[in-house]
């Protein structure tokens, strides 16, 4: 078996088992590293006017936020880049479908918008179905983080009509780190490039992503294996309805022992998989941005938990996650921890 000669037939293979699992054709779906890698693939390969609009919001994940930064300033200051304001609390699908609207209709300009499915680390879900048509109403690109959305919910890109669709396979899906979907839909295909040129520049796209130069091409044969353990398990059904209960309990958990409340958006708005609460104030942690990983070291540094921590309007919110190998002991040891904490560094 000749790495050489078998690479691109184990690659497809991969982009075969991805492609069925979401819904999507293969020859649409394309196999890179992580969802920051495919954003940029997007955002960095269309063909942007002067003047048109890029839209992100204040809940966009860091990295992809940087990049629209990025685009609107070194990369093509001639594009403008509009960045909606979204807050919590948050009542439900329909006031963030409403200040997209009222987003669109102040900036006609806005040929793309980057948005997230689930927000990261906030953990909410986005209405994207509605969303995509919203922008498809006004003229703009629907481009979809979904990091966090393979195998946490279901996916069937094809009906959904976005015009991008990135999710990491690392995440929920059992892959190694360094694996992700970028779905391209069939009438954007002439246009998208991997950000690095490499050998088959001209040639067909999906050997322009296969072959980026030399690197580890594991990950990516690893989706297949991952995603026929994912149906081996159960599949979704079993896997989240497993994972959904276990968060559930511990949310009530964390909230009768540890008095900790929600973040306040609506049920149907929380993450399968993870929720956030919020913290009280501690004494030697002041609520401001800049003290968040200094409280993240201090409360987990020593521990064998670990959650991530936001600031969110005023407090420090824990993001928890729970996959098919926690159980409740898992639940209780954090909660050991973060009660451990509380008594010790009460404001
Ligand atoms: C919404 C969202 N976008 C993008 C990313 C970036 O993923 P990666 O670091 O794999 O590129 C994440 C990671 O958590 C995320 O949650």
């Amino acid at each position: 078996m000749h790495y050489r000669l078998n690479a691109k037939l184990y690659m497809d293979l991969a982009r075969k088992e991805v492609a069925d699992f979401v819904g999507a054709d293969v020859d649409n779906l394309f196999l890179v590293p992580n969802a920051t890698t495919a954003l940029n693939c997007v955002v960095k390969s269309y063909p942007f006017a002067k003047g048109d609009a890029i839209l992100d919001t204040t809940w966009t994940y860091g990295s992809v936020y940087l990049l629209c930064e990025d685009l609107t300033t070194r990369i093509r200051p001639d594009v403008e880049r509009v960045k909606l304001e979204l807050t919590f609390p948050c009542s439900g699908p329909e006031e963030i479908i409403k200040k997209y609207e009222e987003t669109f209709q102040k900036h006609p300009n806005i040929k793309m918008a980057v948005i997230d499915h689930i927000t990261s680390p906030s953990s909410v879900v986005l209405p994207i179905k509605e969303l995509v048509e919203l922008c498809h109403r006004h003229g703009a690109l629907a481009v979809i983080d979904g990091a966090h959305s393979v195998g946490q919910i279901p996916l069937n890109l094809t009906e959904l009509g976005a015009d991008f669709f990135t999710s990491n396979l690392h995440k929920w899906c059992y892959c190694p780190r360094g694996s992700a979907l970028l779905y391209c839909a069939p009438q954007h295909t002439s246009w998208l490039h991997p950000t690095n040129t490499s050998w088959h520049l001209g040639g067909s796209l999906d050997m322009e992503f296969f072959d980026l130069g030399t690197r580890d091409h594991v990950p990516f044969y690893c989706a297949r294996n991952a995603i026929q353990f994912y149906k081996a398990l159960g599949g979704m059904e079993k896997i989240v309805g497993y994972t959904t209960g276990l968060a559930e309990q511990a949310k009530q958990l964390f909230e009768k022992d540890l008095g900790l409340t929600h973040l306040d958006i609506p049920a149907s708005m929380e993450a399968p998989n993870m929720k956030m609460l919020k913290l009280p104030p501690f004494r030697d942690f002041p609520y401001c941005p800049e003290n968040t990983w200094k409280l993240m070291e201090a409360l987990f540094g020593n521990t064998k938990i670990f959650g991530i921590l936001t600031p969110v309007e005023g407090a420090f919110y824990f993001r928890y996650s729970v996959q098919i190998y926690n159980d409740m002991d898992d639940i209780r040891a954090a909660a050991d921890v973060i009660k451990a904490f509380m008594r010790k560094h009460a404001a």
